[in-house]
This record gives C-alpha cells, sequence and structure tokens, in this order.
C-alpha cells in the first residue's frame, strides 16, 4: 500500500457521492468505504505491512481521508434533503393562485368616456377642490342669500366659516374663469354633496359633470350643437333630444335637456314615467353676472354651461334601477363592467 492508494479511493469516493441520488444509495456508499470491511479498513489493515518509519504518517493519511469522506458524505445527505423537502412544498399539479385584477368603476368608465368625446371636440379636463366655500359654490354663480339651495337641508356645512362641501360642480366654473383667461373651453368631473336621505334614487354623494365654453360670439346655437354631438356619441345616433325652458341663477337663458328614452325608444314606460324623455342635464348661457363677477367683459364674451349627473347617466346606460349599488363595493355588481 502506499500514498496513491488512499488518495485514489478519496477521488473514487469523491465522484460516487457526488453522482449519488438517494439517501439508500449513499447509505451503501457508506459502507463500501467506511465500513468494518470497507476501503478504509482495508488500508488500515495494511498498515502493520509497512517500513517502521511510514507507518505514523499512513495511519494519519488515511484518519483524514477518512474524515473527508465522513463530510462529504454528510454534506450530500444534506442536500437531497432539501431538494426533496423543496420538491414535496410545490405540486406543481396544483391549479395556480389566481390574482384578481382589479378593474374601472362604472362611474370611472362612465366619467372617461364623456371627457372622451368632449376631448374630441377641444374640451381640456380641469378638477376643482370638494371643499368649498359659500363664495364659490353660490355667491360668485349668482345665487342669492335665502335661496333654497343654500338652506342646509341642501348643503353640507362645515365648521369652519363660510366652507362647506361643495353640492355641485358649477363652483371650478368661477375657479377657471377667474385664473385662465378666455378663451375656454373646460370639462370638470368630481364628486358633489348633499344631504339627501339614501335611496334608490338618491345619495349624499354623487357625481357631476360640468362643462363650460367662454369665447367670443358664443350662442345658445353652440351649445346645442356641443350637446347633440356628445348625446348622439354616448347614447346612440337614433336618440333624439329636447330643450325645455327652465331656471339656474347662474345661466340667462336655462334650459333642461331631455333624451328620448332608451329604455322603450320614446313609446313611453315606468323608467320615462311614461312621458317617452328622460331628463338627462341642465344648460344655459352664462349669466352676465357671473362674468361681471370673475372680471369677464360681457359685451365682448359670451359663454355657455352645462352640468349632468353622472350616476344618472351610467344608470340610463347600463340599465341599474338603484344608485346604491355604485357604493356598496358588491364585486358581483362591479366585475360587471370591462
Ligand atoms: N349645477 C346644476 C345642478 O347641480 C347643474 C347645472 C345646470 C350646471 C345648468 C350648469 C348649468 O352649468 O348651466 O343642478
Amino acid at each position: 500500500m502506499n500514498v496513491l492508494d488512499i488518495q485514489n479511493i478519496f477521488t473514487e469516493a469523491e465522484v460516487k457521492i457526488n453522482q449519488a441520488n438517494g439517501l439508500s444509495e449513499l447509505e451503501e456508499i457508506k459502507h463500501f468505504f467506511l465500513g468494518r470491511k470497507g476501503e478504509i479498513a482495508r488500508i488500515i489493515k495494511q498498515i502493520p505491512e509497512l517500513p517502521e518509519g511510514k507507518r505514523p504518517s499512513a495511519g494519519k493519511e488515511a484518519n483524514i481521508v477518512k474524515n473527508k469522506i465522513q463530510v462529504l458524505l454528510q454534506n450530500r445527505v444534506q442536500q437531497l434533503k432539501t431538494v426533496k423537502e423543496k420538491s414535496q412544498k410545490t405540486d406543481i399539479s396544483l391549479p395556480g393562485i389566481k390574482k384578481e385584477l382589479g378593474r374601472r368603476h362604472p362611474i370611472t368608465i362612465v366619467i372617461d368616456e364623456i371627457c372622451k368625446i368632449f376631448e374630441h371636440i377641444g374640451f381640456t379636463v380641469v378638477e376643482g377642490p370638494e371643499i368649498e366655500t359659500d363664495y364659490y359654490n353660490f355667491k360668485a354663480l349668482n345665487i342669492p342669500e335665502g335661496h333654497p339651495a343654500r338652506d342646509d337641508l341642501a348643503t353640507f356645512y362645515l365648521p369652519f366659516e363660510n366652507t362647506l362641501l361643495r353640492s355641485q360642480t358649477s363652483p371650478v366654473q368661477v375657479r377657471i374663469m377667474k385664473e385662465v383667461k378666455p378663451p375656454l373651453r373646460v370639462l370638470s368631473p368630481g364628486k358633489v354633496f348633499r344631504p339627501d336621505n339614501l335611496d334608490a334614487s338618491h345619495s349624499f354623494m354623487f357625481h357631476q359633470i360640468e362643462g363650460l365654453v367662454v369665447d367670443k360670439e358664443t350662442n345658445f346655437a353652440h351649445l346645442k350643437t356641443a350637446l347633440s354631438y356628445f348625446i348622439k356619441k354616448f347614447f346612440g345616433e337614433d336618440v333624439a333630444m329636447r330643450f325645455r325652458p327652465h331656471y339656474f341663477p347662474f345661466t340667462e337663458p336655462s334650459a333642461e335637456v331631455d333624451i328620448s328614452c332608451i329604455i322603450c325608444g320614446g313609446k313611453g314606460c315606468s323608467v320615462c314615467g311614461r312621458k317617452g324623455w328622460l331628463e338627462i342635464l341642465g344648460a344655459g348661457m352664462v349669466h352676465p353676472n357671473v362674468l361681471k363677477e370673475v372680471g369677464i367683459d360681457a359685451s365682448v364674451f359670451q359663454g355657455f354651461a352645462f352640468g349632468l349627473g353622472i350616476e344618472r347617466i351610467a344608470m340610463l346606460k347600463y340599465g341599474i334601477n338603484d344608485i346604491r349599488l355604485f357604493f356598496n363595493n358588491d364585486k358581483r355588481f362591479l366585475k360587471q363592467f370591462a
């Protein structure tokens, strides 16, 4: 026996251990090299036959190799155990965990669609604050003291001086006209608040979109053209539109705009109250008092404005009969909108 023998044994052991793929196989390898009648034992048995001077170093060498084989075996056992545990944890035949995708809320979908239609004819989307002052929500809009809209049954007042939750998006008109010089063509969607009791058609929070155009020689025909374009794009080419005279403090003349009932086609049904028409928005020519308040010369510039309720339009478009469905966050409802 010589040192080479023992090194060969080590190399052989190392290869076998690394190639072993099971614990029982490693057990056999251990037995073959380290067992009582194994390779190392066989070497050790030969030591007494060596010349005396070589015996101590050969014994030492044999022990080192024995220890090294033991370490290799232990490491490989550990390695195989980890692999096994991992493969037990991952059962690739199990169905995966589905990640649910969020989607846009139907109100957001309708707002986006309306904005897109108006952007096509040159409108820009702007936003205003939900907490407003008496000045922007009422006074600058020509809504006098004592007007029923100012009643605390119609407006949520906040406990700071002259502040309130806006009850309409019209104050954005005032803000934008004070900030930007005409010509103006803006659209402003957002939340509004009114102390109404919750029922199928009322909510203390809902959404409106405000539209405003200010330019030289702007007239009622421009208003009608813009709204007619929007209605046909949004509800369909067959839908008819009519203007009814109305009163709003911030427009003169003012109108309410109806569309032919999209449920019955104008014949009369329960949704349109047998009238064949559905009221969808308020509109008019910006009142000279409002222009004066924001510092626009009414003899040079005129404007038209309109305001519509998003929930009402979304309910008509999708055939939804209860406004509360928009705010209950029931996934069975929400997932029906792409
Ligand atoms: N602010 C009105 C409301 O909440 C809606 C409205 C009507 C807005 C006429 C307008 C308008 O801009 O011209 O009922």
